[in-house]
């Protein structure tokens, strides 16, 4: 069997030859300017620290490449979720924990199979991690109508869940599972943080702004907690009272979260302006496009996009094609250039 190996530093790139220079046909080169040109290269041994922006790009460069090979073994500083996902997002059939012992690796380049995840285990990770964010959402809600604190770490843990299960099974296993098990403003929510999530993987995210990103997402609706189920639930269209109070949910979630030490100013100001539009025309605060950070603007797009195809009982689910050709169509409100960037997330991954 014929091995590459890329690392980013000298120290780890000759642990590695170490390890595998008695494999017949073994190359290696760093990962800053790898080019993976080689062909008939039967598996790839990444080693690179994924928390650093440059070898994230440096990955992204020679994906294409990457991809040729069969095996694609990363081996990940720390065996966290996030590091996890990322890995799977970048490429890897394969995730262990460095250090790697020589019989590990030796063992994990002999087996066989390429992908191990069978449809079964799919279907079981989204819906654990589906089950689990649907919990910390439920507990969210009751904690801002009693008045209580919001437990931030359980819905950041369940955010890490969610992000596991879309880098290793991909969104659309994650769309059916929610859409399958999961009503209401719960189903929603669960949605916009699987989009976000997808979103800002598709984009190359570094792990920290991936985190923010899907913490937005899991507390953006919080303030729906206050909306009568009846308005919040309602089937066709709402009367000028209703939407006014509807409206009125972004304000009370940045209410609800401000005093919590576990919730960051970003976080808090995605919660409040999560239905801003670039053009003002949107609510609480009628904000403009230079107010209006990067991470609100994920936000909205993925929440939309959430609303568009959620499962309703009172009407058929909206294919991803008509949704994303809708938000198309807002000119002037959502930023284009991460309408065309969403694209890829919309319509097929
Ligand atoms: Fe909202
Ligand atoms: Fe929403």
């Amino acid at each position: 069997m014929s091995v590459h190996v890329i690392a980013d530093t000298r120290d780890r790139l000759s642990t590695l030859s170490a390890m595998l220079e008695r494999q017949p046909a073994f190359t290696s080169e760093l990962l800053a300017g790898a080019s993976l040109r080689h062909n008939d290269i039967d598996a790839v041994v990444v080693a690179a620290d994924l928390g650093k922006v440059e070898n994230i790009s440096a990955l992204k460069a020679v994906s294409a490449n990457l991809k040729r090979v069969a095996k694609r073994i990363f081996l990940i500083d720390r065996k966290g979720r996030l590091s996890v996902v990322q890995a799977y997002a970048l490429g890897a059939t394969h995730v262990l924990g460095n250090p790697v012992s020589q019989a590990q690796l030796l063992a994990k380049l002999a087996d066989g199979d390429a992908v191990a995840t069978s449809q079964d285990e799919i279907v079981s990770v989204g819906q654990e991690a589906a089950s689990a964010g649907a919990a910390s959402i439920a507990s969210m809600f009751s904690a801002v109508l009693s008045g209580a604190p919001v437990d931030v770490r359980a819905a950041k843990n369940a955010g890490s869940k969610i992000a596991e299960s879309i880098g290793e099974n991909g969104l659309s296993n994650w769309l059916t599972t929610v859409r399958r098990h999961h009503e209401g403003t719960y189903q929603h929510c669960l949605l916009v943080t699987g989009i976000a999530i997808d979103f800002g993987l598709s984009l190359g995210m570094a792990k920290a702004d991936v985190e923010r990103l899907y913490s937005a997402a899991m507390f953006h609706d919080i303030g729906k907690a206050r909306i009568p189920l009846v308005v919040l639930d309602k089937p066709g269209r709402l009367d000028p009272g209703e939407r006014a109070l509807i409206e009125t949910h972004p304000a009370a979630g940045h209410e609800a979260l401000k005093e919590n030490p576990g919730i960051s100013p970003e976080i808090l100001d995605a919660v409040r302006h999560h239905h801003e539009f670039l053009d003002g025309s949107g609510y609480p605060d009628a904000l403009c496009a230079g107010s209006i950070k990067d991470i609100v603007r994920m936000l909205t797009i993925s929440d939309i996009f959430a609303a568009l195809i959620e499962h309703r009982t009172y009407k058929p689910t909206m294919p991803r094609e008509k949704a994303y050709e809708i938000l198309l169509g807002m000119h002037g409100k959502l930023e284009r250039s991460l309408v065309e960037a969403f694209r890829e997330v919309a319509l097929s991954r």
